[in-house]
């Protein structure tokens, strides 16, 4: 008898939702919220864990949603781009110009926002050190910069 993998229907709580989708054991989150919820701020980059555009954050912890397996969220807290409650960091962003396409944005954003609400007030080795788990093929980082700058002299 040739094995099945069978899809179910689960709830996942993604910004501050209950909500409900039909799920194949194999996907991972990245495709629950693209394509199952339409949660399309997270993006799929690389879909290998590389370039952090997929990134949100399950129980508050960033990680990149393409590596992990949407089963493993269930019982878990999902917030994406779309559910930052903070948009300061948004406008400091905007204000620098600090995207181009855009494409890396909500990556860096739901990053950032982890790297705030852990540290109030970031030495310039850490914020170096939770931007470098993000690419960006456009700006060359300096707008990025900038835009965390403005963002840590307004707070
Ligand atoms: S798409 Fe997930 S890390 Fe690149
Ligand atoms: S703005 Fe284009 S990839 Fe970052």
């Amino acid at each position: 008898m040739k094995w099945q993998r069978i899809p179910e229907d689960r709830v996942f709580r993604v910004n501050g939702k209950l909500m409900t989708v039909r799920v194949d054991p194999g996907e991972t989150l990245l495709h629950v919220l693209r394509d199952g919820l339409g949660l399309t701020g997270p993006k799929a980059g690389c879909e290998n864990g590389d370039c952090g555009a997929c990134t949100v954050l399950l129980d508050g912890v960033p990680v990149k949603s393409c590596m992990v397996p949407a089963a493993e969220c269930f019982d878990k807290e999902i917030v994406t781009v779309e559910g930052l409650e903070d948009r300061a960091l948004t406008e400091a962003m905007l204000e620098e110009s600090a995207f181009q396409c855009g494409y890396c944005a909500s990556g860096f954003l739901v990053n950032l926002h982890a790297l705030f609400d852990k540290h109030e007030n970031p030495p310039k080795e850490v914020v170096d050190e939770w931007l470098a788990s993000n690419l960006c093929r456009c700006t060359g980082y300096a707008g990025i910069r900038r835009g965390v700058e403005r963002y840590m002299n307004k707070r």
